[in-house]
């Protein structure tokens, strides 16, 4: 079910999120930049469609979405149904959408913390909390993205030609966005000359999402093809690289969308700095290296065909990794809202998670 609402979110920072009226919206990605329409999340299964077909996309989004969809499925637990098999039935289903994300662990495992405190006082005693809990999460992600945004600005200079690759802005987040909201604070600060936006092969994040984001921000930049990078990097053309994380390893391999690790290896080769913005959500301690990320396959037919055209010829087998994994040893800067982290990894995620939590 759509519905078309003005597209604005909470105050003055755009959400792609929405929690209006005691319903779930979310905005329609799939359909941008031509049309902007929201989904009505009247039902779970119609949440975990949205994050799988990435009508809602991007880490931090994803982990949001996942939030209240939570509270839509407890919602829609059947008169007398037993509360905990839902939650466990709901949870399972939106965690099976999308593997590599790690802010949708994230969120389902704080929501099940919320659960188990409140359950004790009944059905709508916990979907008041997990409601409190969801917006509240909504809300800590945008703070959390502005301060990121301020750390990320410090490392700017005037007249900075920034590349950035997939969607990692407002569209990605529950709104302001990581390497986007880097980009909008440098921006702010008189520091951004130009953006590169790599267009994103096979679904086209940085031509679809990016491209509308930065405009709308009123910041100058210039689409490009993914293998553009290296030629503007070899022309002395790109100062500065800044891309989003869906999941980060306890020694900083970097898994984020295909072509990232492209991007890092030509940065390394022209001496550019390549800058990793994510929040502390997105660093998966538990996960010791990138190796053992795991990494999410997709749709054949999202390589062989465009917008429902097939561009192959007809049985072409295609492979579709959606994320792949930078090692740390390429990553210049780890951005997160409690600070710029440096090499060695280990060490500086291990302090920044210690500073969170004193
Ligand atoms: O497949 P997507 O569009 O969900 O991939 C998104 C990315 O790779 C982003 O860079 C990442 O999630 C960070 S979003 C702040």
């Amino acid at each position: 079910m759509t519905s078309t609402l003005h597209p604005t979110g909470d105050g003055e920072v755009f959400s792609p999120i929405r929690w209006q009226g005691g319903e779930l919206y979310l905005l329609d990605q799939t359909l941008l930049p031509d049309r902007e329409e929201w989904i009505l999340c009247d039902d779970v299964d119609v949440v975990a469609d949205a994050i799988r077909r990435l009508a809602v996309r991007g880490a931090p989004a994803i982990g949001v979405a996942a939030a209240y969809g939570l509270v839509v499925g407890l919602r829609g637990a059947a008169p007398g149904a037993d509360l905990e098999e839902r939650f466990d039935q709901v949870s399972e289903l939106l965690n099976g959408t999308r593997p590599t994300a790690v802010n949708l662990s994230w969120a389902l495992a704080r929501g099940r913390e919320v659960f188990a405190r409140e359950i004790g006082g009944g059905r709508e005693a916990v979907l008041t909390a997990l409601t409190d809990w969801a917006r509240k999460l909504h809300a800590d992600d945008i703070e959390t993205n502005r301060r990121m945004g301020q750390h990320g600005a410090s490392l700017f200079s005037e007249g900075d030609r920034v590349l950035t690759h997939c969607n990692a802005g407002a569209l990605a987040t529950g709104g302001y966005g990581t390497a986007v909201g880097v980009i909008h604070a440098s921006w702010d600060a008189g520091k951004v000359a130009q953006v590169w936006v790599d267009e994103t092969r096979p679904l086209l994040q940085g031509a679809r999402l990016t491209a509308w984001e930065l405009r709308r921000l009123g910041v100058p930049f210039r689409l490009v093809t993914d293998s553009s990078a290296g030629a503007l990097m070899a022309r002395g053309l790109v100062d500065r690289i800044v891309v989003g994380a869906d999941r980060i390893a306890a020694n900083g391999d970097v898994a984020n969308k295909i072509g990232t690790y492209t991007v890092a290896v030509l940065a390394h080769r022209h001496g550019v700095p390549f800058y990793v913005a994510a929040p502390l959500s997105t660093i998966d301690r538990a996960t010791a290296s990138g190796t053992d990320i795991p990494i999410e396959e997709r749709r054949e037919d999202e390589v062989t065909d465009v917008f429902g055209k097939r561009i192959a010829p007809a049985e072409t087998a295609a492979l579709n990794f959606a994320f792949d994994v930078t090692p740390h040893d390429l990553v210049s800067a780890i951005i997160t809202e409690v600070g710029v982290l440096r090499p060695p990894y280990t060490e500086s995620i291990r302090r920044a998670f210690g500073a969170a939590e004193s």
